[in-house]
């Protein structure tokens, strides 16, 4: 598409997102400076809300790496991070905290823009970004070692260290969110180089330009953009990358893993879900029931935690669905920069293509259509919320991630048959349960096999607590105290005291 780029005055920006989108390049960012590709080669950032291009970014690529990569690794090798006083290092951090909420109007129309989120969750992105920088902030004061118990002849202690060169490689469904992996490996003292999603290239620039500011040295977060196939790729597999922080699709997660294998990078991974949302006969309605309509419709269904299969116990079951199906057919579907609109529109046209393919599948696996189905408009890349009743858990849309605004019913009898259906898929990263007795949500904690377990609420989130996921969901942990164990490595040091 080489339509002549549409001004952003069109939009209901802020003062200051008018001014930055008006003046800005979406390079790398490499020794604190935005930077073209060596190739020169650019690609069209689109705005999902209408499917116009609204900006340009650099396409990077192996020797854009190679420039990135080497950055980090000066970087690192001359301590001017790593080394510099723990105290010193937090004060840093947390003036970006400072400048992040300084700037969060900004934030928020970027992730309106390039994310098509709606105003309102970007918000909670935004805030979402801030709370971890400022749990992070906190941390390097803290990360300290241990001294073993040993025979009395030797005196030994355990340092806890930084890995070296992050690769953090991103999705695009909550851009702002991308802070929370870079400041998590920055409080270990690393150094990182950051892959944000190719449709998505705006805000990892500006948090380069930020943590500049804040006086994280320059070539402490480098960013190269691009595609997951050229510049994803070669930073998978690039020898002085020495640790992937990756969260995306499972299908990718795949791949990664064995682009670590030759030079054995670390690796963890936060990859997708199916997660059960179960709906027992004795639950709170009304909550239960607002929670499963945004469980799914929230981000569009783009949320790796989206409750997207909902188990409904069979006495409930109708009732239950009546008041899902009442309360989502009249969502008023719009532009994120709308502040009526309750649902937006998915990232891509690819995305769009992807919903409707399970939509069709779904169809013809015999499941029933109760609500939505199609595509919305003809401008921008919108979709229905869409309910699906009679599914059996094994169709492909009650086993596969769609990642988009649609829920698989499945109704159940037994509270054994229920955690049976939950996890009897590949995935394991979250789960709901919605009852009001109390053995029973223990019981149920106990049975599902996910990362996290939500008892009458749903994708609470916190950076005090773990995050991640078991089967293939994923491996590794973010936020809490477990993220500090997947940034650093252990030193023991041993001396001879007595001879
Ligand atoms: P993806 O997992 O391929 O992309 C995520 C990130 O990985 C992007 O930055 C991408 O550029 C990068 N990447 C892709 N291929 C790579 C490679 N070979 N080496 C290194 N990096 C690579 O997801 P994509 O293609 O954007 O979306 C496809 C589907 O994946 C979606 O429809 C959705 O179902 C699922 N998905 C799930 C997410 C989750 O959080 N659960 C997030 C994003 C996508
Ligand atoms: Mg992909």
């Amino acid at each position: 598409m080489t339509s002549m780029l549409v001004d952003p005055l069109h939009y209901p920006l802020s003062e200051e997102g008018a001014r930055y989108l008006a003046s800005a390049t979406f390079g790398h960012v490499i020794e604190g400076k935005v930077v073209p590709s060596i190739s020169g080669e650019t690609f069209a950032v689109h705005d999902p809300a209408t499917g116009l291009q609204v900006a340009r970014a650099a396409a990077g690529g192996p020797e854009d790496v190679d420039a990135a990569v080497a950055s980090a690794r000066r970087a690192f090798d001359d301590g001017r991070w790593r080394f510099l006083a723990p105290l010193e290092q937090e004060r840093r951090l947390r003036r970006l905290s400072a400048l992040l909420t300084e700037h969060a109007a900004l934030l928020t129309d970027l992730d309106v823009l390039d994310g098509g989120v709606l105003k309102m969750y970007s918000r909670f992105l935004v805030q979402f970004a801030v709370d971890a920088t400022d749990y992070y902030a906190g941390w390097p004061t803290k990360i300290a070692g241990t001294i073993p118990r040993v025979p009395r002849d030797v005196a030994v202690y355990a340092t806890r260290e930084p890995l070296g060169v992050c690769a953090v490689i991103v999705p695009w469904n909550a851009p702002s969110a991308i802070v929370v992996g870079v400041v998590m490996a920055l409080a270990c003292g690393n150094s990182v180089v950051l892959k944000p999603a190719e449709q998505t290239p705006m805000t990892a620039v500006l948090l380069g330009q930020l943590c500049v500011e804040a006086g994280i040295p320059p070539g402490v977060l480098n960013v190269v953009q691009g595609t997951g196939e050229s510049a994803g790729a070669a930073l998978a597999t690039h020898p002085g990358v020495d640790k992937i922080s990756f969260t995306g699709s499972a299908e990718t997660g795949r791949i990664i893993q064995a682009a670590a294998a030759p030079t054995l990078k670390r690796v963890t991974l936060e990859l997708g879900g199916k997660s059960p949302f179960i709906v027992f006969a004795d639950a709170e309605v009304e909550p239960a029931a607002m929670g499963a309509m945004y469980s799914v419709w929230g981000g569009s269904g783009q949320v790796c935690t989206a409750g997207s299969r909902l188990l409904v116990q069979r006495p409930l079951h109708d009732a239950f669905i009546d008041a899902v199906v009442g309360a989502s057919k009249d969502l008023t579907i719009g532009p994120g920069f709308d502040p009526s609109s309750q649902l937006g529109p998915l990232i891509s046209e690819a995305q769009l293509e992807r919903v409707q393919r399970y939509v069709a599948l779904g169809v013809a696996e015999g499941a029933q259509l109760v609500l939505g189905g199609s595509r919305h408009g003809d401008i921008g890349w919108f979709h229905e919320p869409t309910v699906f009743t009679g599914v059996r858990n094994e169709m492909t849309i009650a086993q596969e991630e769609i990642f988009g605004p649609v829920m698989s019913v499945i109704p159940f009898d037994t509270e054994e048959e229920a955690y049976e259906i939950a996890n009897a898929v590949e995935f394991g990263l979250a789960a709901g349960v919605w009852t009001t007795d109390l053995a029973r949500a223990h019981r149920a904690s106990r049975a599902l096999h996910a990362g996290t377990v939500w008892v009458n609420t749903y994708q609470e989130v916190n950076p005090t607590v773990s995050y991640g996921g078991v089967k293939q969901s994923g491996y590794g942990r973010t936020l809490g105290e477990e993220s500090i164990g997947e940034f650093t490595t252990v030193k023991s040091t041993w001396m001879k005291v007595s001879r």
